[in-house]
């Protein structure tokens, strides 16, 4: 038919297909209104300290990024098993022998785009239609998303500092109802650093088991713990998946390459669901992900790790200076969660004007969930420890002001 008639069909009558609920009711990032509103700051000459970004200041270690050139030049670029390179996977198993002592079969490891690409298909191994998945509130929006995806339903715990922002046995009991089908979390947490009581997480895990629940621990911060060792939720009883990633620790955002341990009669089905996802993660990310493993690349991150220690030492005392409360003293990660109320306590309007007055750019508390978020803020220190001597300044100047 030719264009001109398409056009006039059209517009005569309307667009008709309606899309999915889900696409309706999900909500945005409040931190992109931030981000676009210091783009535009930037853009009119107005210097910006990023507090925002959750992702390292620092790019993929060197030995990772020449194996990313090699394995271009050598057109290492096709298509990979879904499950992944096997030598990666095995890169992957030995890395949980050297830093653990824990023996994991290769077999179990699944690589996948990211862990959004992990959270995504294993979300579609368990979530049913109506099923429920317990998350804490605060935490990585992601999780109800991808529940959300698979029709089911996200269920909140409302996680608070004086547990660490961790869920605790007691809340997961009385959540759990008979559409349970497991539970999600993180350690270390997004948005607040915490880290899960080992012990408690262990109890949590006996109770899942004890119900028939699978535990999805999110251990995409793992390497990124400061006064203790990185832990691993590995051993824990009962259908456990975990989910990584080569984002963080690893300083690789971009990449696109994660990694899921999975219970061993889970693999298949996991890798049918990657397969039509996703194929494969991207190739070249995985050739390079081979070098991420060796003694100097790890020497490397470790030093990176020195570093967001040293600026999380420096910019907790900060912020409570300025009279922002910090709750729950961040263990992990890259983030401080801190509370304005004794400044306001509207925190979306408190990072609108933060940035607008001082161009300083943080992430409102309401983008992580509905439990106490309205009040709090998270900055993240991924910036050079001058930045966020700078960017405490303004924060300083700002607070003294309310
Ligand atoms: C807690 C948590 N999980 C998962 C992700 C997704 O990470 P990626 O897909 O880059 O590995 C993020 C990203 O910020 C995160 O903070």
């Amino acid at each position: 038919m030719p264009k001109a008639i398409l056009r006039i069909i059209r517009r005569t009558i309307g667009t008709t297909a309606k899309t999915a609920r889900r696409a309706a009711e999900i909500e945005p990032f409040e931190v992109m209104d931030v981000l676009s509103r210091a783009h535009a700051l930037e853009a009119a000459g107005r210097h910006v300290v990023h507090m925002e970004i959750g992702e390292p200041d620092f790019t993929a270690p060197p030995a990772v990024v020449e194996a990313g050139i090699r394995a271009l030049r050598e057109g290492l670029t096709a298509y990979t098993a879904a499950l992944g390179l096997p030598r990666l996977r095995e890169a992957i198993a030995q890395h949980y022998a050297t830093r653990f002592s824990r023996s994991v079969d290769p077999g179990r490891i699944a690589v996948t785009a990211g862990a959004s690409g992990g959270l995504l298909t294993a979300a579609a191994l368990y979530v049913d239609a109506g099923d429920e998945v317990l998350v804490p509130d605060p935490g990585y929006p992601g999780y109800r998303h991808f529940v959300r995806a698979f029709e089911g339903r996200p269920r909140t715990l409302a996680v608070s500092a004086a547990q660490s922002f961790q869920p605790t046995l007691d809340m997961v009991r009385a959540a759990w109802g008979p559409r349970t089908k497991g539970l999600l979390l993180g350690s270390p947490s997004n948005p607040t650093g915490t880290v899960a009581d080992p012990a408690e997480l262990a109890r949590i895990a006996q109770f899942v088991a004890h119900r028939g629940g699978v535990l999805i621990a999110d251990e995409i911060y793992q390497g990124l713990v400061y006064g203790r060792t990185p832990a691993t939720a590995l051993d824990l009883p009962g259908e456990v998946v975990l989910v990584n990633s080569f984002s963080k620790y690893f300083c690789m955002t971009g990449w696109r390459l994660g990694w899921v341990v999975l219970p061993p009669d889970r693999v298949r089905d996991f890798e049918k669901l990657a397969q039509h996802f996703f194929i494969c993660a991207p190739s070249a990310a995985q050739h390079a992900a081979l070098a991420a493993f060796t003694p100097a690349t790890l020497e490397v991150l470790e030093g990176r790790r020195t570093e967001f220690e040293r600026r999380r030492d420096f910019l907790v005392p900060a912020l409570q200076r300025a009279r922002l409360a910090v709750p729950a003293l961040p263990a992990g990660a890259f983030y401080v969660y801190a509370d304005c109320s004794a400044l306001g306590g509207d925190a979306g309007a408190f990072a609108l004007e933060l940035l607008e007055q001082e161009g300083v750019a943080a992430t409102p508390g309401l983008d992580f969930g509905a439990h106490g978020t309205a009040h709090c803020l998270r900055f993240a220190y991924t910036r050079h420890l001058a930045d966020l001597e700078e960017g405490a300044a303004r924060i300083a100047r700002f607070c003294a002001t309310r």
